[in-house]
């Protein structure tokens, strides 16, 4: 049994938790900066690594004493090593690169897109290898086929914003505040998903990706009219998102027949109404579906440990010289989507 640290920072959670290779997540801690970022609407990068700064070392101490443990008891001590915002990057890597030195531990550095890709394995036992992943989150929106630890072939991705970045500006438009996804989730509940005609971005197009910006200008549009109510816009936007959603899964689905598991991971993959949609989804498809319980979907460390768990078992551990890297795609072999500001 190993007992693996995990370390995330790499944008505005400062987090720490100890995961073992049972799947016992032994404890987790985590600080959220949303306070900080609120009045400007949107995460500040300086901001968010002076936090981090402040946050961690005393988070990683918590989590300690809650999990009854001590650093030389940790086989080793996994971090988000990118990509994300590079302050806060360096931050949670630098503080992980100390205590392996001072302890004596090996360093695993984590790519924080393995650990939401990974995340469901901690939950569930039973998922195994090879399982199509939908992976939506502030920074990406990538369907990959997952066929084992660092073993990704990426099938689609943005090619403007991601998922949850529509959402966080669907709800600055519609003035729901900081963080978005949630206050559109709410709004959206309590209003009519057919009220607004909004476009669905690509659905039924012959390319595997996402593009979601021109559905935020049309919920800009819809707004600006004065003729619809806050509630009916969210709940059709999110209607629109859940389509595109389930159209292009649908797509990658068809091109990769020896998974047997629908996967949703990352912060969005936290929106009941998109959960259950992929969840009929895989259901007519014959296939297993899995989410994280909602707590591991959102940013946080055990998703970290975990992935530490699984590359500590493959045998990857990482220098301490190891970088912060601002970019990182899980499948450095995809081809480069059209679009400008591709989210690879
Ligand atoms: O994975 P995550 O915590 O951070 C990144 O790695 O980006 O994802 C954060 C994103 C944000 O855009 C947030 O608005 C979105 O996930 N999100 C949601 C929900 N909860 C978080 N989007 C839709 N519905 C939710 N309930
Ligand atoms: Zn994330």
């Amino acid at each position: 049994m190993a007992l693996i640290l995990g370390i995330e920072s790499s944008c505005d959670e400062t987090a720490a938790a100890l995961v073992t290779s049972d799947r016992r997540v032994l404890a987790h801690k985590l600080a959220t900066q949303d306070e900080t970022h609120r009045p400007y609407g949107g995460v500040v990068p300086e901001l968010a690594a002076r936090a981090h700064v402040e946050a961690l070392a005393p988070l990683i101490a918590a989590a300690l004493a809650d999990a009854g443990v001590r650093l030389a008891d940790v086989d080793a001590i996994a971090a988000t090593a990118g990509p994300g915002l590079i302050g806060g990057v360096m931050v949670g890597l630098v503080t992980a690169k100390a205590l392996c030195h001072a302890a004596n531990k090996p360093l695993i550095a984590v790519n924080h897109l393995e650990g939401h890709a990974l995340s469901p394995r901690l939950a569930d036992a039973t998922l195994d290898y090879p399982y199509l992943l939908l992976l939506v989150s502030g920074g990406h929106c990538q369907l990959l086929r997952v066929s084992g630890v660092g073993r990704y072939q990426r099938l689609a991705t943005t090619i403007d914003d991601a998922a949850g970045e529509a959402f966080d500006k669907t709800a600055k438009i519609l003035g729901l505040g900081f963080p978005g996804g949630p206050a559109v989730e709410r709004a959206a509940s309590r209003g009519n998903p057919k009220a607004v005609p909004l476009p669905r971005p690509l659905k039924g197009s012959d390319e595997p990706h996402f593009s979601f910006a021109g559905l935020k200008s049309a919920v800009l549009r819809a707004y600006q009219t004065d003729t619809f109510g806050v509630d009916d816009i969210a709940a059709s936007f999110q209607a629109a998102v859940v389509d595109c959603l389930l159209d292009r899964t649908q797509r990658a689905l068809g091109r990769c027949d020896d998974v047997t598991a629908l996967v949703v991971a990352g912060g969005v993959a936290a929106n009941l109404t998109i959960r259950a949609a992929l969840e009929r989804l895989a259901t007519t498809r014959g296939l297993r579906f899995f989410a994280p319980p909602l707590w591991l979907c959102t940013d946080n460390a055990a998703m970290i440990g975990w992935a530490g768990v699984e590359r500590f078992a493959a045998g990857f551990t990482d220098a301490l010289d190891v970088s912060a890297r601002p970019r990182w795609p899980l499948d450095p072999d995809a081809e480069r989507a059209r679009g400008a500001g591709v989210k690879a």
